[in-house]
């Protein structure tokens, strides 16, 4: 059957819902913990720049192009991007671009949930009041102490994939939706309590010149590379989890107004994670360049010597955790589709056995910061290699073919009565935006970083 009116799967609540759990999606360890240290690595402003260019340029449209996909095809990204070809005259065999975007995402889970396990186990260790009066060197001693014993990353990333498996296995509206709406407003108001404490600091001006002040010469051809790949990352791009969701969404929905209200909510939350942490980083002197342990080496000193420290603690892992929960599952959820789809098998069945094999591919990630920390296959850790590889290589190219098959691929009828953008020239524009300037900027980013063309100077 072509284009089923209705996923099997089931549907959003409302368009809200979808708003939300996309948001869900999109907000997580990416705008909490990735961002402030790859920012910090890469020398702030300038890199924030390219990144917020990024994000205009390449991440709404996109997001409009995968919403848009989904919805039409509702199934699994790769059977709607099959539907969609043969209903716009061409092979099936584009679907097999639409398993190399969800295996994307596949790996992504495989080290996502290691690390959303070291905010579990930061919640249990901020608790018992360790953090109270830590000096630097102790704060640096517990977090080698978590990295270095793989039987504690084990036991925590196995909880978070039992929990992700949990609430894919219960499907879309008792899952999925009502799992984001209890987190996700509880995330909002920690996050904000948190800016307050910064604001408390004295270095709150320190830590917006260091995010918000470009200084070009800290930009160096791979920070410009890393700041495309995080725009992908963070808006939860190239990886189907957004064409999944958007099979699920209302046909009355508007897709623009959608794509625009997910990039506004995701990009201030990174912004305000940034203006939170680099203030309390000043605070204490520490190095923004402090690498994934960034804020778990540096934040705990600050709630270490904070009134009610530990207890201020204690919420900002909970808020990292529900981030990185709502993200997980929507990391999980196109493979799902896909197994169900493919072997007709229960979602509960389909849930279990991507969960199983997610959990022994995490041992990479695990691994990678103890046992096996000397292996360094490109002079990377197996853990960097995993991130460089789908952040910044997976995921543009994912967003290349994906921009080439919305706007060269699929007959533009098609896509005008999908999006429904009623003014002509709102229309054109995206299409025009699609066809060249998205995939020349991708492009472009490319041939800078392997140095046949020059962007910046280093
Ligand atoms: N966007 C999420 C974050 O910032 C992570 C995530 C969820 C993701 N789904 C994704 C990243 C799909 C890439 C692709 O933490």
């Amino acid at each position: 059957m072509t284009n089923p009116k209705k996923s099997i799967h089931g549907e959003w609540s409302s368009h809200w819902a979808f708003i939300l759990a996309a948001t869900g999606a999109a907000v997580g360890l990416g705008n909490v913990w990735k961002f402030p240290y790859i920012a910090g690595e890469n020398g702030g402003g300038a890199f924030v720049l390219v990144y917020l260019l990024c994000v205009i340029i390449i991440g709404i449209p996109l997001l409009m192009a995968e919403i848009l996909i989904g919805r039409r095809g509702r199934q699994n990204p790769a059977y709607s991007l099959r539907d969609l070809a043969l209903e716009s005259g061409h092979k099936p065999f584009w679907q097999w671009f639409g398993l190399g975007i969800i295996l994307a995402g596949f790996l992504i889970l495989t080290y996502y949930s290691v690390i959303a396990g070291w905010s579990a186990a930061y919640v249990f260790i901020a608790a018992t009041g360790t953090f109270h009066g830590a000096s630097a060197t102790r704060i640096t001693q517990i977090f080698s102490q978590l990295v270095t014993n793989p039987y504690k990353l084990l036991f925590w990333h196995t909880v978070i994939m039992l929990i992700t498996v949990g609430v894919i296995a219960k499907g879309i509206e008792k899952g999925i939706e009502n799992a984001v709406r209890f987190m996700f407003p509880i995330m909002i108001l920690l996050l904000l309590m948190l800016v307050i404490y910064a604001a408390t600091t004295g270095y709150f001006a320190s830590g917006l010149t260091f995010l918000f002040k470009p200084d070009f010469r800290k930009l160096t051809s791979t920070g410009v590379l890393s700041a495309l790949g995080h725009a992908f990352f963070t808006l939860s791009l190239a990886t189907g989890s957004i064409m999944m969701y958007g099979a699920y969404l209302p046909k009355k929905a508007s897709i623009t107004k959608a794509s625009i209200y997910i990039a506004i909510a995701d990009t201030s939350i990174a912004l305000i994670a940034g203006i939170a942490i680099f203030p309390i980083v000043f605070a204490n002197g520490l190095q923004p360049s402090a690498g994934p342990g960034l804020i778990f080496q540096t934040l705990p000193i600050a709630f270490g010597h904070l009134p009610y420290g530990s207890f201020f603690a204690v919420l900002f892992f909970v808020m990292l955790l529900f981030a990185a929960l709502t993200s997980a599952i929507s990391l999980l959820e196109p493979t799902v589709a896909w197994l169900i789809e493919t072997f007709h098998t229960t979602r509960a069945r389909a849930a279990i056995i991507a969960g199983i094999i997610i959990w022994i591919l995490g041992f990479l990630t695990i691994f990678s910061f103890n046992i096996l920390s000397h292996v360094k296959p490109f002079g990377m850790t197996l853990f960097d290699n995993l991130d460089y590889l789908t952040a910044n290589i997976m995921l543009p190219i994912g967003g290349l073919f994906i921009a080439f098959f919305a706007a060269w691929l699929i007959s533009k009828n098609n896509v005008r009565d999908e999006l429904q953008l009623s003014d002509r020239w709102l229309f054109k524009s995206w299409h025009f935006i699609m066809r060249y300037i998205t995939p020349i900027a991708i492009v472009v980013i490319f041939l800078n970083f392997v140095g046949i063309i020059k962007l910046n100077s280093h």
